[in-house]
Parts: structure tokens; sequence; C-alpha cells
């Protein structure tokens, strides 16, 4: 088991990185299943997820050749299954996309239950259904597995309209559309950056999506996609998260790699709190020198505050000046890391959906428990600030979606190391 050892209290200095976005990889990768060639897929991050979706891909007859740490080549031309690996699908959330993928070109799918973090309430997937079958697929739960499929082989177009704004919803819908016969309109889309992205790498593979990014989504289906190049856009969440590390801890940090815009509903909460960012074309320069200000933040879909922000913006504010009112809208319950920041002493009480932090003159270093991948981030942002040695454990969640997080906090200056322990949680090799 892999734990993290964080001695807090010192300010962040530097620059970061910021790798592709995981959330349209895990996305993008399935829909190179669609793909009857070869795509190049370019700034891929190097993160659990992805290793993973990698893997489903090859276990279906893709073959895949990694040109370099970031860049993959992935050749669907003969697939010869359109039933994913049990055990492999059911561990990463984002293999429902499997079933959009496959049903889209195949016209049948059998992917399993999907897993993924789990933060607490129920992670439904009834609009996804929905949307399959009024394209014409008929989807049925067996043996752990969703089948779905068509009997006339091919889906057909139709209007969709989605009763909740829905990331997973929107893409998987989208993908399946591409091939379908006909228009499909989807109403009430969700906006996020990783929408337009996937949008836009299924148009470089020649299929007419038009609409990403606002709430009607428009797509006249094709016969085929063939083979291109594309790159990702820069994880908008693991910037965020860099940015709210340096308002925890204090110092200056140059994000680059970034899409500015992307940023813009986390950066005017940080600037609300005193947090100083100067944009640049594709960087942001992150500065915080005075005390830390209360604000309220309600997450809500794209353009809206991430609720993948939450966790981490929750940690930042337990050492605001004044009490915040944290307010989580997009899922039931997600707030099961706030007893983990209360071991290290945050003053923060959950009511319902609704969080009232209270700030605190500092944070103390405790054992502390990651509980899914933002959850991580939280604790890790708040290790970093905290005085005195934090053990966070359960970091393989964290490693689902940040690539070298080690690294890249040494990188900034921040005392912070990987450790490997035995069953006995007895430090015993030193890996980072
Ligand atoms: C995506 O999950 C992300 N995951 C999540 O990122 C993110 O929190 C979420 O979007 C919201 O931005 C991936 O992209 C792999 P949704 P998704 O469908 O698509 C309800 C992270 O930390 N809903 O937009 O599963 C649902 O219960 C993660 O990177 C239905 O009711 O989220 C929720 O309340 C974890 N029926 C709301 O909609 C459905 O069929 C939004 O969920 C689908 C969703």
């Amino acid at each position: 088991m892999t734990k993290y050892i964080v001695q807090g209290g010192k300010p962040l200095f530097g620059e970061v990185d910021i790798s592709g976005a995981k959330n349209a990889a895990v996305a993008i990768i399935p829909a190179a299943l669609m793909v009857d060639g070869v795509c190049r897929i370019e700034n891929i991050p190097q993160i659990s997820d992805v290793t993973m979706s990698l893997r489903i891909l090859e276990r279906l007859g893709a073959v895949i050749r990694s040109i370099n740490p970031h860049t993959v080549e992935i050749d669907c031309t003969r697939i010869h299954s359109t039933r994913t690996d049990y055990e492999l699908s059911r561990k990463i959330r984002a293999s429902y996309y499997l079933i959009g993928s496959l049903l889209g070109r195949f016209g049948q799918a059998e992917v399993a239950m999907p897993g993924g973090c789990n933060f607490g309430g129920v992670r439904p997937i009834d609009q996804h259904v929905k949307g399959f079958t009024a394209l014409g697929a008929k989807v049925v739960v067996e043996g752990g597995f969703i089948r779905a499929f068509t009997e006339r082989g091919r889906l057909k177009g139709a209007n969709i309209y989605l009763d909740v704004v829905s990331v997973g919803a929107t893409m998987n819908i989208m993908m399946a559309a591409a091939m379908a016969e006909g228009l499909t309109v989807i109403e009430n889309c969700a906006k996020e950056p990783h929408i337009v992205d996937l949008a836009n790498f299924l148009n470089s593979m020649g299929a007419n999506i038009r609409g990403a990014g606002t709430d009607t989504i428009k797509i006249q289906g094709v016969d085929r996609l063939t083979g291109g190049t594309y790159a990702i856009i820069p994880d908008q969440i693991e910037a965020g998260t860099y940015m709210a590390a340096v308002a925890a801890t204090g110092g200056q940090i140059l994000v680059k790699n970034i899409i500015p815009k992307h940023m813009d509903c986390i950066t005017a909460k940080l600037i609300e709190m005193g947090v100083e960012v100067e944009e640049h074309e594709d960087t942001l320069l992150v500065r915080r020198t005075g005390d830390l200000q209360r604000t309220n933040i309600k997450t809500l879909p794209y353009p809206g505050f991430p609720t993948d922000m939450q966790p981490q913006i929750t940690a930042v504010l337990s050492l605001a000046k004044g009490t915040s009112l944290v307010t989580e809208s997009v899922w039931n319950s997600r707030y099961r890391y706030v007893d983990e920041l209360k071991r290290m002493g945050a003053n923060i009480q959950v009511d319902d959906k609704t969080a009232v932090v209270e700030g605190v003159d500092h944070l103390t270093g405790a054992p502390i428990q990651a509980y899914d991948l933002r959850a991580g981030a939280a604790c890790v942002i708040a290790a970093l600030a905290a005085h005195g040695e934090s053990e966070i454990s359960g970091v393989q969640y964290i490693e689902r979606g940040y690539e070298d997080i080690i690294l890249k906090l040494q990188a900034l200056g921040a005392n912070i190391r990987s450790v490997e322990v035995d069953e006995e949680d007895a430090v015993s090799v030193r890996i980072g």
C-alpha cells in the first residue's frame, strides 16, 4: 500500500505543467473505438484511469502503440468483441462510455455495471439509458452487465430531452448518435469543456456534431469514422487543484498549459478570497500573500463552479477568515472528506447539501484517508498547509486522476513524498 507523507506549512513557489484532461481522455479513448482506422491521440494524461481504459480497448481487439508518454496510436479496425472485460470495466466509472461507442458502431454492447469514485449517494445512469432507448436500442441488465442492442443493426436519430444536466449522458448519447441513421437533437445538454473536446475529437474523425458547449447538440449521423490526429485539452480541475493548493499554503506559482477561459469559474472565487490571479495566453500566475477571506460557493454544471473542485476549495476555506457556506448542488452527497479535515482541526458542519465552514487559524497534521479522487486532493491541500506531518492513505484514488502529483508538488517546493507501507503499516521502501 502506498501513502503520502507531507510536512506542511511551506508556501509553494515555481511552475507547474498541467496535463491533459482526465474526464476528456476517459471519453475520447472509448470514442476511438468507433474509428475504422488509426487515430493518434496527443496530450493523454498518465493516470491509472487512462491505463485502465486503454487496457479495456485492447481486450476488445484494439491495437495500441505508445508513441511517447503522452501520445498513443489506437487502431480499432479489428475489434473482435462487443463485450468488455468484466473485472477491468467495473473498476472505472467511465467504462459506461463503451456502451455509447460500441452501440454506435456495432449496434450492440455489453459492459459491466460501472464502478468509479464512491463519494456517497447513488450515481444513476437512467438518462444514458433514456437516450439509447430513444435511438432504438433495447437496454437490459444481465449478470452484472448492461446489455444494449438494436435489432435493426443501426441506431436511428431521435430528439432527446435530458431530465437532468448530465455530463456522462450528454457524451454517451453523442457517441451513440454519431453513427446513427439521420439527425439526433439532444436538449438540456451539459456544457463542460470535455463535452466540446469529445465533439471536436469525433468531428476530426469525420462525425458531424454541432452545438457542443451549448444546451442543444445536433448530430447528423455518418456511416463511418476514419483516422486522424487529435490533442486533448488541458485539465481544468488539475489546474484548479494547484491554484487551490497555493491559495492554502501561500506563495506564488505559474500554472502552465491551460485554457484560462475554462478556469474563470474557479479564478473568480479565488479572487473573492483574496488570491491574486494574473491571466496570460495559456498560463495563470497565482499568488497569495495576505489573509484568506471567506466566501460562499455553490456547485453547478459548467460554467458554474465545478463540483469536482468542491472538496479542494472547502479545504482552502477552512483556513479563511470568517464563515463560508458551501452548497453541493450537483451530487446528493459529496462531503465524506469533511471528517478527515476535522481530524486536522477544521471547523466544518455539514447539513445535507450545505457545509458551514468556520475558518480556523491553522490546521494540524494528522493521519487522514482519501475516500475518492477529489477528496484525496482536498486531503493533500490541507496537509500542505497544515502545521506538522500528515500521513495520507487511499492515495490510489488520487492517482486515478492526478499525473505525477508528488513530482509536481516537489517541484513547487512542497515537502511531500510517497512511501510503500507493509500490512502492519511499517514504512518499508521509500519510492518518491
Ligand atoms: C462526470 O460524472 C465526471 N466523471 C465527474 O467527475 C463529475 O463530478 C460529474 O461529471 C459532474 O461534473 C467523468 O467524467 C468520468 P453527471 P457523471 O452525469 O457524468 C445525475 C471526478 O472527480 N444523473 O453529470 O457521472 C447524477 O446523479 C468525477 O473527476 C442522473 O440523475 O456525472 C448527478 O446528480 C467524479 N441520471 C448529476 O446528474 C443520469 O443518468 C450529474 O451527474 C446521470 C446523472
